[in-house]
């Protein structure tokens, strides 16, 4: 692939560790729920990765590292074996379609989770349930009560972060993103309003960044640390999320971590302009992959890029977007000639299963 590097800074080969990257665009990890009932990755999914194969890193979807940790229905699993084969077949085809390193986000949902979907009661820090209905296979229903996770729970679920991130590396990833964002299991240890709890791994600080610190050792010292990224998202209020300590948690998050030498830290929705952005860039010593906040209801015209290219000026290394990726399979290409892009197809057919709102959007030519 040549790009003609003089067109935007986005467009720039670029270096993650070992890896030599084609650009510095990744693509953000999306749930589309394309996998079978089970988890197993499908060759839809295949398909829809090889697609986008021209980003310089692809990171893919959210997937769960046991039972109880299933958000939604159809999401992605890395538990078993056939888990890894499913994933092993489209890391090869994004391969055989020239693409650059994979890595895969894992995540456990915690309270965001639904006995109709698991057929297990989702733990979390505190028995605080999400305030929102949640999708089943039912539809959307009320969320339930979550068992606060004992001593025991936390053990385990630190171990299967570790195994996932194996089995990982055998399916043809180049690592894992721990997913300690958007109010999913790790950030609601994170927290206050999420974490009420009285041991270690509450109250403080110091404790609540506990949890994610210790999913992050656990995978590094199963993979490496090269090979362990982490996600956060600082302030962004989801899943009834509030961080009204973000000032504090996340530079203590980071200076926890710093040290370590992972392959990336990776900011969603990051501010360019915010003070915490400024100092988060400043602790973080290695690669930081941050991912602009574009507007809410639909993508603009120029794909993301002014918003993408703001952020390197103010020190990001690598940029990740999400929708924008979504709806344009040739997303660097158009980039680089300056072709329109398609806008999102409404809700993004997440719980629709098939190619439609998925593998069809067309390329520009
Ligand atoms: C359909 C969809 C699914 C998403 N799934 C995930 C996910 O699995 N993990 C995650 O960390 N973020 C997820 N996100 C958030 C994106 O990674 C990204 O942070 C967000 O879309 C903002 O970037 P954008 O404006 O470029 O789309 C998802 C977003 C969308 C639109």
């Amino acid at each position: 692939m040549t790009y003609d590097t003089t067109t935007s800074p986005l467009l720039r080969p670029a270096r993650l560790g070992d890896h030599e990257l084609a650009n510095r665009l990744v693509m953000a990890p999306m749930t589309r729920n394309r996998a079978e009932s089970d988890g197993t990755a499908t060759p839809l999914m295949a398909e829809y990765y090889a697609q986008r194969a021209a980003a310089g890193l692809i990171i893919a979807e959210a997937s769960t590292p046991n039972p109880v940790g299933q958000t939604y229905p159809n999401i992605a699993a890395l538990y078993t074996d056939a888990h890894t084969t499913g994933w092993r077949r489209i890391t090869d085809a994004v391969r055989a379609a020239g693409g650059g390193p994979m890595f895969l986000q894992v995540q456990h949902g915690g309270r965001v989770g639904h006995p109709d979907t698991s057929g297990l009661t989702p733990i979390a820090p505190s028995p605080l349930a999400l305030p929102e209905t949640i999708h089943t296979p039912a539809g959307r229903r009320a969320a339930v009560t979550p068992r606060e996770m004992n001593a025991e729970d936390i053990r385990t679920t630190v171990r299967d972060f570790a195994a996932t991130a194996r089995r990982a590396l055998d399916a043809g990833f180049a690592g894992v993103e721990v997913h300690s964002a958007n109010g999913y299991l790790l950030h609601q240890f994170l927290a206050p309003n999420t974490n009420r709890r009285r041991d270690a791994y509450g109250g403080s600080v110091e404790n609540r960044i506990r949890f994610t610190t210790e999913v992050v050792d656990a995978v590094v010292d199963a993979i490496g640390a090269d090979r362990t990224g982490l996600r956060i998202s600082p302030g962004h209020t989801v899943n009834g999320i509030t961080d009204t300590d973000a000032g504090l948690l996340y530079p203590a998050l980071l200076e926890a971590n710093a040290d370590k030498g992972l392959a990336y830290l990776h900011i969603a929705f990051a501010a360019p302009a915010h003070p915490l952005f400024a100092r988060l860039r400043e602790i973080w010593p290695g690669s930081l992959i941050a991912n602009p906040v574009l507007p809410a209801d639909q993508i603009p015209a120029d794909g993301g890029r002014e918003a993408a290219e703001r952020l390197l000026d103010v020190g990001a290394d690598l940029i990740a977007l999400g929708r924008p990726f979504l709806a344009n399979p040739d997303l660097v290409e158009r980039l680089r000639t300056g072709a329109p892009v398609n806008a999102v197809r409404a809700r993004y057919a997440m719980y629709t299963g098939g190619p439609t709102g998925y593998t069809d959007y067309p390329t520009h030519n």
